[in-house]
């Protein structure tokens, strides 16, 4: 983009975050953000976290309409823990191409092959296929929501990756669905060793959704909270970064000092970016799409939300 085009972006942000605010007041709204959204999105939010801190904070808020800027399944967990909450989101394509791997007749086919098993759903799934689980999990706290459950068979869904990396951590025998997430699964070894090679002084840190042998060769794992807080609290100064690239925002502006060589340039989730400036001001001046799950699904999956959160209550 050439200087004059870059001033007329940053001028029609202005113009459109100053709108966004005026609605937000207007609405008595929140504006919650995951750390991959755009950083235009992220310089807005009101909180941005990973998955476990925005249904947290989903549940916490006393605002009566929540924006949701993330994928379609953070909107409805928001939705389900918040039921009285209008959950706006800025634009009803913004999918997890993972959470649409698993659906309710493979897993009830699934539950009935392994009927002492519980099931544990990483929060990348539908409000329909949470309903049909015990208890949810996300990538922050899903070692210790595992040896929580009573009962030494889990069915995993839908992420093998994470599900591979959490089995090697516990005893209990592990039934893994076969999803994974697009982006994350396509960083490779080689991708980590090629800038371990010219970068020989930097940190590898990645996200469990990667690939068993990328995970491997890391020096720390974790969430992207988790991520954000090793790269603030650690001494060195160079990091190999295995996760979405919206996490650069949030990189940069907690450690200016530090330099993050991003792993891939794969590592953008097209989904989380379909959420722009302009779709959240539309969404709350016409209060919609509005994320409605029934209520029968809604109550069941909130049984299998609030046990997580029981489990990790401050993850
Ligand atoms: P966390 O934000 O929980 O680390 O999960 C990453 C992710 O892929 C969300 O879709
Ligand atoms: Fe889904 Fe992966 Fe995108 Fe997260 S990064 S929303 S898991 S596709």
């Amino acid at each position: 983009m050439d200087a004059l085009a870059l001033e007329k972006k940053a001028q029609r942000n202005a113009e459109l975050r100053e709108r966004l605010l005026q609605l937000k007041k207007e609405r008595n709204a929140i504006i919650l953000a995951h750390f991959y959204q755009r950083p235009e999105i992220q310089e807005v939010a009101d909180y941005i976290g990973d998955s476990f801190g925005l249904a947290q904070k989903a549940k916490e808020t006393d605002a009566d309409v929540i924006l949701f800027c993330g994928v379609h399944f953070m909107g409805e967990s928001a939705k389900i823990l918040n039921p009285q909450k209008t959950v706006i989101i800025p634009d009803e394509r913004a999918g997890c191409p993972m959470a649409d791997m698993v659906n309710v007749d493979g897993l009830r086919k699934l539950k009935a092959e392994h009927p002492n098993a519980k099931v544990v759903a990483y929060i990348n799934t539908s409000a329909d296929v949470k309903a049909e689980t015990h208890i949810c999990c996300t990538s922050s706290n899903a070692k210790r929501v595992i040896e929580s459950v009573d009962s030494d068979e889990i069915i995993w869904v839908p992420d093998k990756n994470l599900g591979h990396y959490v089995s090697q951590f516990t005893d209990k025998k592990m039934i893994i669905w076969e999803g994974y997430c697009n982006t994350h699964d396509q960083l490779s070894v080689e991708d980590i060793v090629t800038l371990k090679q010219q970068h020989p002084n930097a940190v590898v840190v990645v996200h469990p959704e990667c690939r068993p042998e990328v995970v491997a060769l890391a020096d720390y794992v974790g969430s992207t909270t988790g991520i954000l807080k090793y790269c603030r609290e650690s001494e060195h100064k160079e990091f190999i970064i295995g996760t979405e690239d919206g996490t650069r925002y949030m990189l940069e502006k907690d450690s200016p000092d530090k330099t993050f060589i991003f792993a891939s340039k794969y590592l953008v989730c097209p989904n989380m970016k379909v959420n722009n400036l302009k779709k959240c001001v539309e969404a709350l001046e016409n209060m919609k799409p509005e994320i409605y799950v029934p209520k029968d699904v809604a109550d069941a999956a909130r049984a299998s939300l609030e046990r997580m959160l029981e489990v990790a209550p401050g993850s």
